[in-house]
């Protein structure tokens, strides 16, 4: 077994008439965060559906963990793991009888429940209604459940989409623990931030094309055409200053006369070059 564990092939897919992903080429390596960025209606969970068995691709082919999807069936569920929504829950069931009942199914012993609760923060809530969960805590118990049987492969559809920025980091701590640990995440997401810190590579996606692939800094880089620095003087001024013949001049009398308090470079985030590959924001 490679480990290589994801490959979209010349993946297209159409509804009808209407082509929503267009000739997809991606790779995921063991103990990698792909992430798959786009705006609404960019094809991000028709990819995640396409690879987990869910819906057939109008053409190419794609590989999960060397398995054709074609020929996917329940036995993939016992190396892979999913978030999307949080449907599939058992609002009625407290949060420790849902996990008990995947536990089950796959074999967990009670040992790993505990474990994986405590790790999420529920523990203290594992007696509660699923139902009555807030909206953060109940993402961590999807995701609970999602790695509970510690899968090779991780699809997290917007994982911490309308959660406060400290579960979204808890989230983002236990996702970079598990790559560490060796699991291939495919992440899609609408926040640049999120994919800037957690993914080794990206693809853009829009309007069910790839873009722009490659690590966040490349892209950053890549679009990184005009250089600026951000600079503030020992009198109080702040200027950008870019590579005209005046602005360089400009420095380097500041510089000579030690008269610079601060010096930084504006390199591009994500969602601007974002922007400035497919004209539009990413909301
Ligand atoms: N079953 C379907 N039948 C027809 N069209 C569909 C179907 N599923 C998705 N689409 C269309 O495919 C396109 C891509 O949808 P998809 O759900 O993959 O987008 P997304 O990138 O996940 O968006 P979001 O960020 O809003 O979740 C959309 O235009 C959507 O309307
Ligand atoms: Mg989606």
């Amino acid at each position: 077994m490679t480990d290589e564990y994801i490959r979209l092939d010349h993946i297209s897919k159409s509804f009808g008439q209407t082509q929503v992903l267009k000739d997809l080429d991606a790779v995921l390596h063991r103990g990698e965060i792909l992430g798959f960025l786009g705006p609404s209606g960019a094809g991000k969970t028709t990819t995640i559906r396409i690879l987990t068995g869910q819906l057939k691709a109008t053409s190419g082919d794609a590989y999960v963990l060397g398995i054709h999807v074609k020929n996917i069936d329940e036995t993939i569920y016992e190396q892979i793991g999913i978030v999307t929504d949080q449907s599939g829950v058992y609002e009625r069931l407290s949060v420790w009888d849902n996990l008990k009942y995947f536990a089950q199914i796959h074999g967990v012993s009670a040992g790993r429940t505990e474990e994986i609760l405590k790790r999420v923060g529920l523990w203290e809530h594992r007696k509660k209604p699923a139902g009555k969960l807030s909206k953060g805590q109940a993402q961590r118990l999807v995701l609970s459940r999602a790695v509970l049987h510690r899968p090779k492969v991780l699809f997290l559809d917007e994982p911490t989409s309308g959660l406060d920025p400290s579960t979204a980091l808890d989230i983002h701590s236990l996702l970079l623990e598990m790559k560490e640990a060796g699991m291939a995440i495919f992440l899609t997401t609408h926040n640049m931030e999120e994919a800037t810190k957690l993914c080794d590579h990206v693809a853009l996606l829009n309007d069910g094309k790839i873009v722009e692939y490659g690590t966040p800094e490349e892209l950053c880089q890549r679009y990184n055409r005009e250089k600026r620095y951000r600079i503030r003087l020992s009198d109080g001024t702040k200027r950008i200053l870019g590579q005209t013949q005046e602005d360089i001049t400009t420095l380097a009398d500041a510089l000579g006369r030690d008269a610079v308090l601060s010096l930084h470079s504006c390199e591009p985030t994500l969602e601007s070059v974002f922007l400035t590959v497919t004209g539009r924001a990413l909301t």
